[in-house]
């Protein structure tokens, strides 16, 4: 047989049904045909999902030449330079370079900056005010990115960047541009893109059309990213520790350095792969803590126990075990990313299936994390099973995916989220706002939590 069974309502029925609950659906299918099934969403070539351990161990170990993720379904113009869309042999090259900064003891020089931010966004708070928490979280993970990734003061340096990122980024990352992308292949509208951006670097009339817009605003975030690496390559980076002045004197093992080009679309990357998704997984974990007071509370004890009531510092940041079991939990019933893809180049044979060329193989961690054979109570949120077992296997949790395209942002995130909740909770007494809804919702890439979801602060602890 070539393809598992699946639903058989029209694509775009099944669209609209996993996009207004993502998780739901997921779970509706699997309980219909079992642990792997095939979806057919509208223009897309046909969607193999699995929560099968041993499918997805097999997926994971695909080798490099079985599959091309430069044709995944992604319209944002973040540049064909980014890792995301380079297979093969240019991409391990820009893996390797790119690990380092976010990983060991890198990562301690970042923590400081971390902190601050956290700290600067509590003390806006006062008693009393209820709070999105989604926004809060995005406004901190942003400004870590501008800080930690792209090497930039805060204030008027960052904002400089800050606003034109913003519009390009909401322009591009919509839904209309995420349906083109599948109705007439995400390489075209990502060319389309960016023709229009360089047609716009010799124009001086004003842009008229959204993606005049667009295009408008990726030129200015470009042009400062291109002159803060050309900076950084003919002043030197003595003394700097962010990842823009790391990559803009790395060097490839054959001894040759990165094109400013190139480094330029890997920082863009870092932020759309690390912004968002931190945001969204901390959102996530504030959610379930609220909703389930002894787990809230043991967190709440261990930060007290670990900083006294001071401030979160990296050095003790690893002894947060449980507040670190917390945020794997809610990565296990909430993972923001509901799947990998995998887009098969050649013909594959999983399990009892030849999977034909252009086949799309998605391992789903939202269903491999919800298995009862893999975890017990699997509907439970008891963040105490990650300190009974800490390392589960790689093919049963995994939401950083998995096998050569494994999240490369895992050590920076893990770092970063346990600082910022440390840090948050320490300062805020929070508690779910009247009425507020925890369901997700998908928003083009990641499941974020609705935007009903709001906290009300209680006592508000400075210093
Ligand atoms: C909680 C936070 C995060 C989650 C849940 C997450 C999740 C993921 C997932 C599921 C993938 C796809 C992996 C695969 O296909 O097997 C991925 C890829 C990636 N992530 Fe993350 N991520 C997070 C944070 C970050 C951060 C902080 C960065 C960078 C600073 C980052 C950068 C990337 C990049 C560049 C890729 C593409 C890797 C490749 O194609 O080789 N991520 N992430």
């Amino acid at each position: 047989m070539s393809l598992p069974p699946g639903p058989s309502e029209l694509p775009i029925v099944q669209a609209m049904k996993f996009g207004a609950d993502p998780y739901g659906f997921l779970e509706q299918c699997s309980e219909r045909f079992g642990d792997s099934f095939t979806l057919q969403l509208p223009f897309d070539p046909p969607r193999v999902v699995t929560s099968n351990p041993a499918l997805v161990r097999q997926i994971f170990a695909l080798k490099a030449e079985d599959y091309e993720q430069a044709q995944q379904a992604f319209p944002a113009n973040i540049g064909e330079r980014s890792l995301l869309f380079l297979d093969g042999e240019e991409h391990k090259r820009d893996r390797q370079l790119l690990m380092p900064p976010l990983h060991g003891e890198r990562l301690r020089s970042y923590a400081l900056g971390i902190q601050e931010i956290t700290a600067r966004e509590a003390k806006r708070l006062r008693p009393g005010d209820t709070l999105e928490v989604h926004e809060l979280l995005q406004t901190i993970t942003l400004d870590v990115v501008l800080q930690c990734i792209f090497g930039m003061r805060l204030g008027a340096e960052s904002e400089q960047v800050r606003e034109p990122l913003v519009r390009w980024l909401n322009g591009v990352m919509q839904p209309l541009t995420f349906f083109a992308a599948s109705a007439l292949k995400s390489t075209r509208v990502r060319a389309f893109l960016d023709g229009v951006a360089s047609r716009r670097l010799n124009s001086s009339r004003p842009a008229l059309l959204p993606w005049e817009r667009w295009a408008d605003a990726k030129n200015e975030v470009i042009a400062v990213l291109r002159s803060k690496v050309e900076h950084a390559r003919t002043h030197g980076t003595e003394g700097r520790e962010d990842v823009l002045a790391l990559l803009a004197t790395a060097r490839y093992e054959d001894g040759t350095s990165m094109e400013i080009d190139g480094i330029v679309d890997e920082l863009v990357t870092l932020l759309i792969g690390g912004h968002e998704t931190t945001a969204n997984t901390l959102t996530w974990t504030l959610a379930h803590l609220l909703a389930n007071r002894p787990a809230h509370q043991r967190v709440l004890d261990e930060i007290h126990r670990v900083f006294g009531g001071g401030p979160v510092v990296a050095t003790r940041a690893q002894e947060l075990v449980y507040t670190e079991a917390a945020i794997k939990e809610a990565m296990r019933l909430t993972p923001i990313a509901p799947a990998v893809g995998r887009h098969l180049r050649r013909p594959v044979e999983l399990g009892d299936w030849s999977l034909p060329p252009g086949t799309i193989v998605w391992p789903c961690v939202a269903l491999a994390h919800r298995r009862a054979d893999s975890w017990p109570n699997p509907e439970q949120y008891r963040p105490e099973r990650f300190l009974e077992d800490s390392s589960p296997s790689t093919n049963t949790f995994f939401p950083f995916g998995g096998g050569r395209r494994t999240c490369i942002g895992v050590a920076f995130a893990t770092f970063e989220m346990r600082i910022v909740l440390a840090e948050l909770l320490r300062r805020l007494d929070l508690t779910l706002a009247e009425g507020a809804k925890v369901e997700g919702e998908f928003r083009g890439i990641t499941i974020a939590p609705k935007k009903e979801f709001r906290v009300k602060v209680g006592a508000v602890r400075n210093g």
